[in-house]
């Protein structure tokens, strides 16, 4: 049975051998990783027995935007509605609160994953890829 956590009891181990399988979320180091979920707002996490098998993070200020990283479910479990959990379960607690952006960057062919839950195209989304 798949249950959806969001409790800060999560291995690091676990979660860098579960990104390793994900080819945009490979090779992220255990310090950096943990470094990374402890500045998250909101970590969601997807378990089927005690194997992780899917995560989703939200940073936020708390008022007025909130972002959706590494919604990641494993190429095992993939098709079997634990992605729509693990975003439903980031999502919940900043829809109709008065935030700006709910937002997200899809990886390249998510796209239509997050069209069927509500979120759309921004036309003027940017992104920096060389420093200043
Ligand atoms: C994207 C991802 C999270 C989806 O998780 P999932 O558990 O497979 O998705 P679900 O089973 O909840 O699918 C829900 C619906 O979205 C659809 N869907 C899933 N992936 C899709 C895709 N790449 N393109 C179009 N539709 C997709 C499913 O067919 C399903 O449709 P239905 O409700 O009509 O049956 C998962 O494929 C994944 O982890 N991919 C690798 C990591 C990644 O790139 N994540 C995205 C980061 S932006």
């Amino acid at each position: 049975m798949v249950t959806i956590r969001t409790d800060c009891n999560l291995p690091i181990p676990a979660v860098k051998a579960l990104w390793d399988k994900i080819s945009w979320a490979q090779g992220r180091d255990l310090e950096t990783i943990a470094l990374a979920l402890s500045n998250s707002a909101l970590v969601v996490h997807a378990w089927d027995g005690q194997r992780l098998i899917g995560t989703a993070r939200v940073l936020t200020d708390g008022a007025y935007y909130a972002t959706l990283w590494d919604v990641i479910v494993d190429p095992e479990f993939q098709a079997q509605g634990i992605g729509t959990q693990l975003l439903e379960a980031s999502v919940a607690p900043f829809i109709h609160r008065g935030f700006s952006f709910i937002a997200l960057f899809a990886a390249e062919g998510k796209e239509d994953f997050y069209k069927k839950h509500g979120f759309a195209i921004h036309p003027r989304g940017m992104k920096l890829s060389e420093p200043l």
